[in-house]
């Protein structure tokens, strides 16, 4: 009862009176930066203001006075009246840097950049040790949806086992049109470009990148490992064909662009993303267009579900801004599942279930299944439903998109016997 009470009193003299105001140094106002503009307009009581804001183009028109505007990103930095660094730009070096700068000038941070954080968070959560300085990224995952903070505040604890989601908006969309409308791959992703929910270059989602990413991040929070997106396995719905639609409708099943995080035993977890068939007792079988659905599975309480916008900028404005407010409080993440228990170690050594397109033999052997339950053979194509080791998948990455194969995970992962290494 004495340390309770001992820690609160702790708490109210680090919050800072509610008199005191947010300086904002905000780079990027793209997007989500215009978008968190507009966010902490309707939000008057948020005692935070943008000072100034950095972009990279000064030629570009802007709705709002020049004066406002710098192409000076140390201008920001250097501002002693500045005391939050909000970094909402869409060049991952360049945010690198901006951050590493700012926590080492003492300054807090929130951003959104989940290919910056994705590869740079290990350093990153030591800078913030170092410096005092705080860096908060709910955005960067999953949008408006707070699966961070939830995972940092509510899942604190060994029950948790699995994390299971559509991370990505854009693919989720596509998918929704080739499941729902009937459309093919090429007219969807067409369309999903038309509206804005896909890039022109649109392989940072279609090849399952943007999801990796962001269950990098969630894997930090949940299991308290940072594995390196190089280490792990993404692959994602470029090669998707009519023969994998048909098969996905037969069996009353539907196919989406799905991120898993898995506790395999009391030590080790594994993660990928993969094309996956989704039943329709699922949660995320609903989850539709270019919306994001995560699952959180674990001992005792089961399923719960967060559904949600994981993009756009007023909801991905939001998320900034609840990063805002929560650095009034004083917030930040303490990294629990780091500090205050054993890591579980990533394996790769898992035996994975897939569905396996194609029409050369030699392209199946580059595969090295373990075992095959199901085969189907026509003169145009052929499939095999079968198991083989994650670690197999990882070592053929770079050249399976360029094959002409589609893979699906069934839902089926399993230790691959007793050992488990971090291949
Ligand atoms: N869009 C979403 O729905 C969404 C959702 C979640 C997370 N995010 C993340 O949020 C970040 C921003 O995304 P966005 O969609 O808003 O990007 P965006 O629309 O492309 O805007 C990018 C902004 O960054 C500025 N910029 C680029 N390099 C810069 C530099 N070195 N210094 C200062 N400013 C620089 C650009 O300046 P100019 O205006 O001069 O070109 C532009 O204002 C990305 O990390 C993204 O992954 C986006």
């Amino acid at each position: 009862m004495e340390t309770s009470i001992a820690t609160l009193n702790q708490k109210s003299v680090n919050t800072p009176s509610v008199s005191e105001t947010q300086v904002i140094g905000l780079f990027g106002f793209g997007t989500v930066g215009r978008g968190l503009y507009h966010v902490l307009e309707q939000s008057p009581t948020t005692k935070a203001r943008i000072k100034r804001v950095c972009i990279k183009n000064s030629e570009k028109e802007r709705d709002l006075p020049q004066s406002l505007f710098t192409t000076d990103a140390q201008s920001l930095l250097a501002d002693e009246e500045i005391n939050l660094i909000v970094e909402l730009i869409d060049n991952a070096t360049d945010a690198y840097h901006i951050v590493k700068s700012a926590l080492l000038a003492g300054k807090s941070v929130v951003s959104g950049n989940k290919t910056m954080l994705a590869h740079h968070l290990e350093e990153l959560i030591a800078l913030q040790q170092e410096t005092g300085a705080a860096l908060l990224y709910d955005a960067s995952a999953c949008g408006s949806i707070p699966v961070i903070r939830n995972l940092e505040e509510y899942y604190d604890n060994d029950l948790l086992l699995s994390i299971k989601g559509i991370l990505n908006g854009s693919t989720n969309y596509i998918l929704s049109r080739i499941f729902t409308d009937g459309q093919n791959y090429s007219d969807a992703l067409k369309r999903a470009q038309e509206l804005g929910f896909a890039e022109s270059n649109p392989s940072f989602d279609v090849e399952g990148l943007d999801a990796l990413y962001k269950l990098i991040i969630l894997t930090v929070h949940g299991f308290g490992t940072y594995v390196h997106p190089q280490q792990a396995f993404n692959y994602g719905i470029s090669n998707l064909g009519q023969p994998d639609i048909r098969y996905a409708r037969e069996k009353g099943l539907k196919l989406k662009l799905v991120a898993t995080l898995a506790k395999l035993n009391k030590e080790r977890f594994t993660l990928f993303v993969m094309p996956t068939f989704v039943k329709p007792d699922e949660y995320i079988y609903n989850v539709e267009e270019e919306y994001n659905g995560v699952v959180i599975e674990g001992a005792f309480y089961e399923k719960q579900f967060m559904f949600g916008k994981g993009a756009g900028g007023f909801p991905t404005g939001s998320a900034v801004l609840s990063d805002i407010t929560a650095r009034f409080h004083d917030y930040r993440y303490e990294y629990k599942k780091r500090s205050y228990f054993s890591p579980l170690a990533y394996t790769t050594n898992v035996l994975v279930e897939v569905y396996l397109r194609y029409t050369s033999p030699v392209d199946l052997d580059l595969f090295g299944f373990t075992e095959i339950s199901e085969k189907y053979s026509s003169r145009e194509y052929s499939w095999v439903i079968g198991k083989l080791r994650l670690s197999s998948l990882i070592s053929i990455k770079e050249l399976l998109p360029k094959l002409n194969v589609f893979l699906a995970f069934t839902g089926n992962v399993e230790p691959n016997g007793t050992g488990g290494n971090n291949e």
